[in-house]
Order: structure tokens, then sequence, then C-alpha cells
């Protein structure tokens, strides 16, 4: 898919962060939109900033819930009887938790598991077909971190998520080339982005988020709109991988250089920035 123009894609988690940039630079790329968040005052806004620089864009906005299944089945049908042919669909909605494994509710792990892993299966299964019947092909886009690259102590349960999608997707890449020519698959891993993802978390009842909150700002280097052009320039070029920001780039080079050796240099840091 090298051009955007007059493409139907489908953002979730578009009321905010990296969602919201996306769904701006799609629509500055000639796409029409299905944006969906839990947070409908965050879509509305959404879609005021894509009125603002492109007044004739056509955003449909849905209220969604990502880890229910039967929504999302629904949400899929009714973005093509709305929009029709459906091309792009990005799994991007997430949420995080910040927890020691020994203080870890696990309730709010499986919070955590039903969005940032089951909603990114939900979207893909519910799109999948839509996109197959697409005319000029189809493409998913899931969103993983760095953290699905490398785990760090504290984020055990994002590191599961963001390692299963990465797993996820790199399977359906596979599987997409050796069935299905026509559908695109590629796997994105952020560094750190400059969102709301902090003041979103769950933490643990030990934490403080305003001291949390000003850790995650001082490594936070690439801002949402950055990482949205990062994102689709990788899209149009079918990426595989797509790597957000110069951290991220860092970090997939030592994981390759290190191999599982990068967990002690994960440890020594932890212990220097006193994160335990
Ligand atoms: N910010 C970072 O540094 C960073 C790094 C790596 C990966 N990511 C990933 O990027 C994605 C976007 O995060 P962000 O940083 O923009 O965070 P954000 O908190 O700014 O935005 C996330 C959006 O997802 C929505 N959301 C939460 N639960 C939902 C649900 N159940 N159903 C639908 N929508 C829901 C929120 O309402 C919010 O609008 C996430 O998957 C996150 O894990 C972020």
């Amino acid at each position: 898919m090298t051009t955007l123009l007059n493409k139907t894609a489908v953002v979730t988690g578009a009321g905010s962060g990296i969602g919201r940039a996306l769904a701006i630079e799609l629509a500055k790329q000639g796409c029409q939109l299905a944006i969906s968040d839990i947070n409908v005052s965050g879509l509305q806004a959404t879609k005021q900033g894509i009125l603002d620089i492109a007044p004739k864009a056509v955003v449909h906005i849905y209220e969604l819930d990502v880890a229910n299944r039967a929504s999302m089945l629904d949400y899929a049908t009714l973005v093509h009887a709305e929009l029709g042919d459906i091309h792009l669909v990005i799994n991007n909605a997430g949420v995080a938790l910040s927890s020691g494994l020994d203080d870890t509710k696990r309730e709010d792990f499986e919070w955590l598991m039903n969005i940032n892993f089951w909603g990114v299966v939900n979207g893909t299964e519910a799109f999948l077909p839509f996109l197959k019947q697409a005319q000029g092909g189809g493409h998913v886009v899931n969103i993983s971190s760095v953290f699905g690259m490398i785990a760090i102590p504290r984020q055990s349960s994002y590191n599961a998520a963001k390692f299963a999608v990465r797993g996820y997707t790199e399977a359906l890449r596979q599987e997409m080339c050796l069935n299905h020519n026509n559908i695109e698959v590629s796997c994105v891993h952020p560094g750190g982005i400059a969102t709301e993802i902090v003041q979103n978390a769950r933490i643990s009842d030990g934490e403080d988020r305003a001291e949390l909150s000003q850790s995650f700002d001082k490594l936070a280097h690439t801002t949402p709109e950055k990482a949205a052009k990062i994102i689709v320039a990788g899209i149009k070029k079918n990426k595989p991988r797509i790597m957000v920001g110069w951290d991220a780039h860092v970090i997939h080079v030592l994981v390759r250089l290190l191999g599982i050796r990068y967990i002690s240099l994960t440890q020594w840091l932890t212990k220097r920035l006193n994160y335990q």
C-alpha cells in the first residue's frame, strides 16, 4: 500500500496519544477514518483536530472497548456497512501497569492482558475478513513496544502482553504472505512517546504517580506526531517491524548484539536508577 489516498483506516484508542496523532496523520494522507476509544470526549477532540486541518475529511467515531470481543465483531460489521471497503486496521489501544510481581493484583494483570493482547487479537480477527475483501488489499498494524523486545522489572504484565503481540503479529505476517498475498502486516515498537499513558496507568499501592510521570517524561523523547509519521512511513514501506524513536533503535541493536545478556544491563540500570 504505497499510497493511503482514499483508503479507509480504522484506529483503536484514538482518543489520546499515538492513536490520536495517527488518526490526524492518516487524514492528512487522504484516508477516511473510523476511530474508536472508550473515551468519547477524547475521540471528539481527535475528530475536531482532524477537521481543523482537513475540513472535508470523513471521520466516524465509535465508543468501543477493544477487550470486548462481541463488540469488536459488531463494530467491524458496522464500519464496513457505513464506510465500505476497509484497507487499514491499527490496533493501537493500550494501557500500562506499573507493579512488582509481589504486589500485582490478578485483576489488574487480566485487565491489561484483555486490552493490550486480547484487544489486538479481537481487532485483527474482526477486521481480517473485511481486509481480505477490500479492493487493492489490506494492512494490519499492531502496536507492541520496545518492551516487546526487552523485559524490565515492574513491567511483567506489560512485557507479557507486548511480547505476545509481537509473536502473534510476526506469525500473522508469515501466514498472510503464504496464503493471502494482498494482506500486509506490521508490528510497531515505540520507544518512549510523550503521551498520557502514565496518567492513564494502574499502579501498585506503594507507587507515586507524580514520580512515575516525572521519570517517564525524562525518557519520552518522541512526540506522538513524530511517532505517527514514522508509523505511517513504515506502513507504506510494508515494514515487518517499525521501530519508533532513537531509543527504540538503540534497544533493537542492543538486543541483537547482546542476546539474553541484555538482562544484566537492564538489572544494572534498574539498580542505578533505583527503580525496584
Ligand atoms: N507512550 C509510550 O511511550 C508507548 C511506548 C510503547 C508502546 N506504546 C503503546 O502505544 C499505544 C498507545 O498508547 P499511548 O501512549 O498513546 O497512550 P494513551 O494513554 O495516551 O492513549 C491510549 C488510548 O487507549 C484508550 N483505551 C484504553 N483502554 C481502552 C479500551 N479497553 N478500549 C479502547 N480504548 C482504550 C485510552 O482511552 C486512550 O485514549 C498503546 O498500545 C501503548 O502500549 C506507548
